[in-house]
């Protein structure tokens, strides 16, 4: 095992949650000790419009507040949208940009997800890059060669342990309860290990590469436990607070 990075587990609230949601946040923030938080940080990544709700609640914690998207651009005539800029105002420190539902939502290309990436930096927050197969790439044996290229092509030159979080979330594992094999998750974890390294050197070695799809309390201690996992990006089981401080223990 090489946990010589710090873990991050951060939660993805997806399209879920409303100001009363508050209530279940400040469940999380008072269950991370200090003990913990010395061990692993920590972040929950509501929408946007519980952001600076959200923000406000964990002043004084040691949770962090994190976004789901943000568009290219600092700002102008793009309805609906928000800007990484925006998004560091309301209290965000971070961004996840690329997750496999907006690419398949909203048709988000590997180019498209790097400008997004270089538009949370610009803002001073830390890019949280997704990457993953589909099934059937996995069942043609692909799995690592698209994971491969979505990387090449989605991280931004510039790439450091400070600025950007990969995630490995392959899609079918997203919200079905299934999970790859600790051996299948070393496999691609290390696949990716030795591309950062390749690519930014040092760097690479010091970057969190987290591990996301059907996280739950009972299995988290042994995915958190395969080689260049360096946390977990945890969907529906970071919407209760007794089953993300029960992932969390994993580290406890
Ligand atoms: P689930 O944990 O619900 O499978 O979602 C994973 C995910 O997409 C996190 O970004």
């Amino acid at each position: 095992m090489t946990h010589t990075v710090k873990p991050l587990v951060a939660g993805n609230w997806k399209m879920n949650g409303v100001r009363s949601s508050l209530a279940e946040f400040a469940n999380i923030t008072s269950g991370v000790s200090s003990a913990l938080a010395s061990k692993v940080d920590t972040m929950i990544c509501p929408p946007a419009t519980l952001t600076y709700l959200f923000a406000v609640g964990a002043v004084g914690t040691s949770i962090a507040v994190g976004a789901q998207d943000c568009h290219t651009a600092d700002k102008g005539a793009h309805t609906g949208d928000l800007s990484a800029g925006m998004l560091a105002d309301a209290g965000a420190t971070a961004i996840i940009v690329g997750h496999s539902e907006r690419r398949a939502d909203h048709g988000e290309t590997d180019a498209v997800v790097n400008s997004k990436a270089k538009a949370a930096w610009a803002s001073n927050t830390i890019a949280v890059i997704c990457v993953g197969e589909t099934e059937a790439e996995r069942k043609a044996g692909k799995a690592v060669e698209i994971v491969a290229g979505q990387l090449a092509e989605s991280v931004p030159d510039g790439a450091d342990a400070q600025n950007t979080v990969i995630a490995y979330e392959p899609v079918w594992a997203i919200g079905t309860g299934l999970t790859p094999t600790p051996a299948d998750v070393a496999e691609i974890h290390t696949a990716i290990r030795s591309k950062l390294v390749d690519r930014f050197g040092d760097a690479g070695n010091k970057m969190r590469i987290l591990y996301g799809g059907s996280v739950k309390p009972s299995n988290a201690a042994e995915l958190m436990a395969v080689e260049n996992v360096n946390g977990a990006l945890v969907g529906g089981a970071s919407l209760k607070a007794e089953d993300f401080l029960g992932i969390l223990k994993a580290y406890a």
